[in-house]
């Protein structure tokens, strides 16, 4: 089970509602997925800015994960994959991609290849996913 599904600049908004609508098939709901949501758009916008133009997006759910892969084949970071992306100072407008990916995330890792970049950020969905098989409360009369 997964999604796949590659993009230009101009799909930045269409892969994120094509990923909300697969993510939504799948029964998960909540919070949790909607800020997940925000760290894949992160990635797929660097992409598609920093990352050559074009990207390809999949996702996939495993038992208790939800991993989202974003790879590009752009000219890779300038000065390398940062160690830990940090949030600039307030005044400072951009440069808060990579750190909402990580936040919005349980995990990221960035690779960085012979040609362009490969970012991948997992969300555990163990509850999530127990929550949507629950059986309803019984009522109590
Ligand atoms: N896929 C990518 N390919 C090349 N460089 C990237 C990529 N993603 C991020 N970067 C670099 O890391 C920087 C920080 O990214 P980010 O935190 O998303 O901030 P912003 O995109 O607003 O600059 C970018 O300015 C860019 O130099
Ligand atoms: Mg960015």
């Amino acid at each position: 089970m997964g999604f796949a599904q590659g993009f230009s600049a101009d799909e930045v908004s269409e892969v994120r509602h094509a990923a909300q609508g697969w993510i939504r098939g799948t029964g998960l709901a909540g919070d949790a997925i909607d800020d997940f949501l925000v760290a894949v758009h992160e990635l797929v916008i660097n992409a598609a800015i920093h990352g050559g133009g074009h990207g390809a997006l999949t996702l996939r759910l495993g038992r208790g994960i939800l991993v989202a892969e974003i790879t590009d084949r752009g000219p890779g970071f300038p000065g390398g994959v940062p160690e830990s992306p940090a949030l600039p100072p307030a005044m400072i407008a951009g440069g808060r991609g990579l750190a909402l990916a990580r936040m919005f995330s349980d995990a990221m890792a960035i690779v960085q290849k012979q040609q362009g970049v490969t970012a991948m950020v997992t969300l555990r969905v163990t509850a999530l996913q127990s929550d949507a098989v629950a059986p309803p409360p019984r009522s109590s009369v």
